[in-house]
């Protein structure tokens, strides 16, 4: 009996091990975009650089903006005031203002919904956290960007402001070449730690927006493991109680 429990343990514990292997895998060329979805100032930074970077293209269409600023703790003047650069009601869905058709015309391609990027992308955050870290310049794109991760993407470096810009140093030859790193060739109004902080921030709101629940689950477990353990204790002193009988 304990020999069989003792091999279930170890199988589940190697498929544990196997299945973060397979993961690591997966985003081998990612960088670890070390969200945590805990942090209510980068949630709430990264929420205020959304609105102001990206919801001119990108929609967030499954999240309500009273949600959101619940979730994140902040009033519902300051989501009016600060967080609402689209213009919807405080009891709407966080649209853009683009239309598909204009985003096709002018980038060739419509800006997808961000809902649920963090989760569907291999790698999970590490991507978008990655993506936005790899605009270098390339006069042969229509924008004049170009995105290391996502080759010949239609996005424009819209942190570059922020960020600086890159020029790709190539390795390799012939049919082989890769692009080895990127060089800043301008910098721009952030310092590398300080970018960073900006892509994580946005990161982790992305995160929190294509996983809501995430928020109180994380916090329910706390209580749900509490109760086992004083659960547990409870059974073991119902079976002293027993077993007191029997002996
Ligand atoms: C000027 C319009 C524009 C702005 C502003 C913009 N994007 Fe994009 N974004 C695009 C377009 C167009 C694509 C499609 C790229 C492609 O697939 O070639 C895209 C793609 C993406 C993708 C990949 C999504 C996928 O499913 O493949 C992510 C992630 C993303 N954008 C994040 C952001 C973030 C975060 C911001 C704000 C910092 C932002 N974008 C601002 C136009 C924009």
């Amino acid at each position: 009996m304990t020999k069989r429990f003792a091999k279930l343990i170890i199988a589940s514990l190697l498929a544990l091990v196997a299945g973060s292997a397979v993961a690591a895998g997966a985003g081998a060329k990612l960088e670890a975009s070390h969200v945590n979805i805990d942090d209510r100032a980068s949630l709430q930074r990264g929420a205020a650089l959304f609105m102001n970077y990206c919801a001119g293209c990108h929609s967030l269409g499954y999240q309500r903006l009273a949600r959101m600023a619940e979730d994140i703790g902040v009033s519902e003047a300051q989501a009016m005031a600060n967080l609402n650069f689209v213009g919807v009601g405080y009891g709407d869905l966080i649209g853009t203002a683009m239309t598909a058709g204009d985003g096709e015309a002018w980038f060739g391609k419509a800006p997808p919904d961000l809902s649920l990027v963090a989760r569907r992308k291999p790698g999970g955050p590490d991507w978008t956290y990655t993506f936005l870290k790899s605009f270098y310049v390339d006069e042969s794109r229509p924008l004049g960007w170009n995105n290391r991760l996502l080759a010949n993407a239609s996005m424009p470096n819209v942190l570059w402001e922020l960020q600086g810009s890159a020029r790709p140093i190539y390795a390799g030859e012939g049919a082989g070449v890769t692009i080895e790193r990127l060089e800043t060739v301008s910098p721009g109004a952030l310092d590398a730690e300080a970018f960073d902080r900006v892509v994580r921030d946005i990161t982790t709101f992305l995160t929190y927006v294509g996983e809501p629940a995430a928020l109180k689950r994380e916090r329910m477990g706390v209580w749900v493991l509490l109760f086992l353990v004083g659960f547990t204790f409870l059974a073991w002193l119902l079976k002293q109680e027993y077993w007191r009988d029997v002996h």
